[in-house]
């Protein structure tokens, strides 16, 4: 979702906006802008389109951006308002002197523009930024004091936003606020930042400070000076940031997603790090706070994620439900905030989020947290909002994800929840021992077995190829697989916009397979072990026997499978708990072959955003 970057500092403020917007990329855009303090004068330059547009547009006006002291960027993804250059940010006020980004959407855009336009506004865009800018510059007019200004325009503002404002009369001063979005404080030599996230920044500090909702920075190159919407000053911790600049290289792949599909061997080392120390001794999770007690009283489970979390989530129903006995609802935080709260003390609500920024899981989390529920949160952001409002907290340690379409990030949730399935177990004592044990081998054997899945990429190469032209495309699974089917499914749809779905298998004949001809090819998830194995293969004939081209993936040497299957994609043997962990990957592999053989933009699909920080 949108990105903002704001410096003050004697540095070229274009280069580093410019650069730190780059790094926002991922988070998904349609439009581009920044605006300047050069030579005490405000200037904005705006573009439709992918960031390099705007980059070319800055190299063609660059003789003319000198003596810079600070300025703000942005890259938007459309809300309110079509993705056009007059619609992207930086917005301003009527004499151009005031100007902001804004991340997020604020609710009563509306009336507030009925009553600037009695005061005089005129407005350029269809956006509810531009009403910030006019409603700030009001305020300005009166109080002649960017802070209060700011401040005072906030206490009117209704919904979610983070904002950076600055000032044509204030060259050497950005002010930045955030209500339910994202925004931190960075804090160098001589300079000051205000950025979305932290990739904006890293290269330059990791010194940095989080902003809570209701809070303003009023940054100047020399000073950060954070106050509460009254402006009394709050005093704030400053932490270091955890990551490492190359976090954002693609160290030589062509794409970040296949770098980040071939890095998911040592994301599961490290996830498995300190947590599984031996396969005889428990598993160590010391993060999660909830008490021995308060585990074994626990009458019911709910999880709560959006996209590739919420398939997470669905997996981890069945782990959990196995090996704990208790009860667990999956649920998409969307669906869930608009629904009574029906949870209580004994209820345990996980949030599963990469991010740790998704604005419906975030509210979600609140509004369980209100009646009382103990929140945990599974994520790969430590340092973000849901990290730092969580009772306890899973770090999954994946490393920053830049590609759009998660995936070792999905897999590093897996791991956590299972080692969190089966640390629940041994506390209350309900699940075989024994099997614990051998799963815990298992899941040490998980990096090896995946780097032999990533060697053999040439038969998912072969496939993707084969079925790259086709239009729609079905998965099947059945029991924990079945989520596996979604997520393979998802990733096929978010980078080649392949109409692509995951059904159980059994649901075939209820309905899709009506569908089924030889323009609708069939992916079976067939990995041995209960009973289900022999269910699906039934499911695959019966498409088989409507002319579907069939595509299996599988640990089976069952030389059966040869009579149905056109292609089998073939994954090493392991349990069946622990098998969408390895049959997810040949699924990522032929999503990103088949949007490559596309010429699809696999980094960042069309219309999507990495952290989705609005409703
Ligand atoms: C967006 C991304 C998906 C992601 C989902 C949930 O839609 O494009 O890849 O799965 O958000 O994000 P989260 O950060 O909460 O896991």
């Amino acid at each position: 979702m949108c990105g903002i970057v704001g410096y003050v500092g004697p540095k070229s403020v274009i280069d580093i906006l410019t650069n730190g917007l780059s790094k926002l990329e991922y988070r998904g855009y349609d439009s581009a802008g920044v605006a300047v303090n050069s030579n005490g004068k405000i200037k904005i330059y705006k573009a439709e389109g992918k960031l390099q547009n705007l980059k070319d547009l800055l190299e063609t006006h660059r003789s003319e951006i000198t003596n810079t002291t600070a300025g703000i960027g942005h890259i938007r993804w459309a809300t309110h308002g079509a993705p056009t250059t007059i619609n992207a940010h930086p917005h301003s006020c009527n004499c151009g002197k005031l100007v902001l980004v804004h991340n997020g959407i604020v609710e009563n855009y509306k009336e507030l523009r009925e009553e600037l336009k009695g005061c005089g506004c005129i407005f350029k865009t269809e956006t509810d930024t531009e009403v910030v800018a006019h409603l700030i510059a009001h305020e300005y007019g009166k109080l002649n004091d960017l802070p209060k200004a700011v401040r005072a325009a906030a206490k009117r503002l209704k919904g979610a936003y983070a904002l950076c404002v600055m000032h044509q009369d204030d060259p050497n001063m950005i002010v930045g606020t955030r209500k339910n979005a994202p925004l931190i404080v960075a804090m160098g030599q001589g300079e000051n930042y205000l950025a979305s996230d932290s990739p904006a920044i890293i290269e330059y500090t990791k010194r940095v400070i989080y902003l809570d909702d209701d809070q303003f920075a009023v940054l100047t190159p020399t000073s950060v000076l954070i106050t509460d919407i009254d402006g009394k000053q709050v005093a704030k911790k400053e932490e270091i940031l955890p990551w490492e600049p190359v976090a954002m290289s693609k160290m030589g792949y062509k794409h970040f997603m296949l770098k980040e599909i071939h890095e998911q061997p040592d994301v599961i080392r490290n996830v498995l790090s300190g947590k599984l120390p031996d396969i005889t001794k428990p598993i160590v999770l010391d993060e999660v706070k909830l008490t021995k007690e308060q585990i074994k009283n626990l009458k019911r489970i709910e999880i709560i994620a959006c996209g590739t979390s919420l398939h997470a989530a669905l997996v981890a129903k069945y782990i959990l439900e196995a090996f704990t006995n208790i009860p667990v609802d999956v649920e998409p935080s969307s669906e869930y905030i608009y629904r009574k709260t029906v949870t209580d003390a004994n209820t345990l609500v996980i949030g599963i989020s990469q991010s740790g920024e998704t604005s419906d899981t975030i509210t979600a989390i609140r509004q369980a947290k209100a009646v009382g529920s103990h929140v945990l949160i599974i994520t790969n952001r430590p340092d973000s909002i849901m990290a730092r409002e969580a009772d306890s907290l899973i770090p999954v340690n994946a490393g920053i994800e830049v590609s759009v379409a998660a995936t070792k990030s999905f897999n590093a949730q897996l791991i956590a929840l299972y080692l969190f399935s089966m640390y629940v177990a041994e506390i209350k004592g309900s699940f075989d021992s024994s099997k614990i044990e051998q799963l815990k081998h298992e899941m040490m054997m998980l990096p090896q077995k995946i780097e032999t899945v990533l060697s053999h990429e040439e038969s998912i190469i072969k496939c993707a190829r084969a079925f790259a032209s086709y239009k729609n495309f079905i998965y099947i699974a059945r029991g924990i697989n079945y989520p596996t089917a979604l997520e393979g499914a998802l990733k096929l749809k978010e980078i080649s916009y392949i109409n692509a779905t995951g059904y159980p298998a059994g649901e075939l004949k209820h309905g899709p397979i009506a569908m089924l001809d030889e323009t609708m090819p069939v992916l079976a998830i067939l990995m041995p072990g209960s009973i289900v194995y022999e269910k699906i293969l039934s499911n695959a004939e019966e498409a088989k026997a409507r002319n579907a081209r069939m595509i299996a993936l599988t640990s089976a040497e069952d030389p059966h499978l040869e009579d149905v299957f056109e292609y089998i994609l073939k994954v090493p043997a392991v349990d069946e708990y622990l098998s969408p962990v390895i049959a997810s990957v040949p699924l990522q592999l032929l999503a990103y072959y088949i949007a490559e053989f596309l010429g699809k933009d696999v980094d960042q699909p069309r219309n999507l955003a990495k952290s989705v920080t609005v409703e």
